[in-house]
């Protein structure tokens, strides 16, 4: 603890020392969200992360997250200078919809809207018409099928396919999926419900099709975090990170909070659900970032223009 409380000491000297914010994801270690929280920057969802540091004064942004956030941040305020902890903390998603590949197929499908997750490229996005976050899916989707749009949806298959079941739109779908996510499984669930009976099972639409079936709420991670807080049960089944239970705490001190298992059943694997990339953030690689302005992001000139138009098109869209 001593180690702790002098890297923490030292990373907010350093942040007012640059002019510098800390913005981190849900899924960081508690210790990142809880100096993010004590030094006025932000904890949040994907989502909230891009229009918090958008609007900050800061010169520079120490986005503690995976490398899309960073991507994001720079596409959003390209005058900032934006920080990762690790530039090699990536996303299964983004690792699975390379520009080249994810391009001809659009390219096959010219009458499509294309809608890409958040959880991409720089390249990925500058092809889209839209970007879309877990929380603003639904609603941007059922935008587009009001319209009578068909729509090409990347990369996250599992969400594509709650959002095709909730807004019934023609959608042509893109085979990625969430390492983390993928692995929770409906029969652990179901064995933990037979030790829980009264515990509301809460899920991230990155989670397959028969886990999100056993969901009492299906959300973005700040959609679970409310969900957490308002529903009755005092026991809760998460199937998301674990990294959540740091914030689900806060919001709701009274209530037990249980992982979902990730293997065939409730007694195996109870705490695999940690995304490897958001674990590469640490105290100490944030001290490394901020003092040498190493792992800097760069998005290449030429996208820019491009990827800003359907990202700030969702933040818009969710104003
Ligand atoms: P949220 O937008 O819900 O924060 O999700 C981001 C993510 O990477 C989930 O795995
Ligand atoms: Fe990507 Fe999954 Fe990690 Fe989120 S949890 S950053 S979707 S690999």
């Amino acid at each position: 603890r001593a180690d702790v409380e002098r890297y923490k000491a030292r990373i907010k000297a350093l942040l007012k020392e640059k002019d510098a914010c800390l913005v981190a994801h849900y899924y960081t270690d508690a210790l990142i969200q809880e100096l993010a929280e004590e030094t006025g920057g932000c904890v949040a969802d994907s989502l909230e992360m891009a229009r918090f540091g958008s609007q900050r004064p800061e010169s520079t942004l120490l986005v503690a997250g995976v490398r899309f956030m960073g991507e994001t941040a720079k596409i959003l305020s390209p005058e900032k200078r934006i920080l990762m902890p690790t530039l090699e903390a990536t996303c299964s998603l983004d690792i699975g919809c390379p520009e080249d590949e994810f391009t001809a197929f659009c390219d096959a499908h010219p009458d499509y809207e294309v809608v890409v997750y958040a959880n991409t490229s720089a390249a990925v996005k500058a092809r889209a018409d839209w970007v879309v976050t877990s929380s603003i899916a639904l609603q941007v989707v059922e935008h587009l099928a009001d319209q009578g749009k068909k729509i090409i949806w990347a990369p996250d298959k599992h969400l594509g396919a709650y959002v095709q079941k909730q807004t019934g739109i023609d959608m042509l779908m893109w085979d990625g999926a969430c390492i983390v996510h993928e692995e929770f499984k409906a029969k652990g669930i179901l064995d933990l419900k037979r030790v829980y009976p009264d515990a509301a099972v809460l899920v991230h639409p990155e989670s397959p099709d028969a886990v999100v079936e056993l969901a009492d709420a299906v959300g973005s991670t700040s959609q679970l975090i409310q969900a957490a807080r308002d529903l009755p049960n005092r026991e809760l089944i998460v199937a998301t990170d674990r990294g959540i239970f740091y914030k689900m705490q806060q919001a709701a001190p009274e209530k037990m909070f249980i992982e979902a298992p990730t293997g065939g059943s409730g007694a195996t694997c109870r705490s695999c659900a940690h995304c490897p990339w958001m674990a590469m953030n640490g105290l100490d690689n944030i001290v490394a970032a901020l003092e040498e302005g190493r792992d800097e992001i760069f998005v290449d000139e030429g996208l820019l223009d491009r990827a800003r138009q359907p990202l700030q098109r969702m933040l818009d869209f969710s104003a």
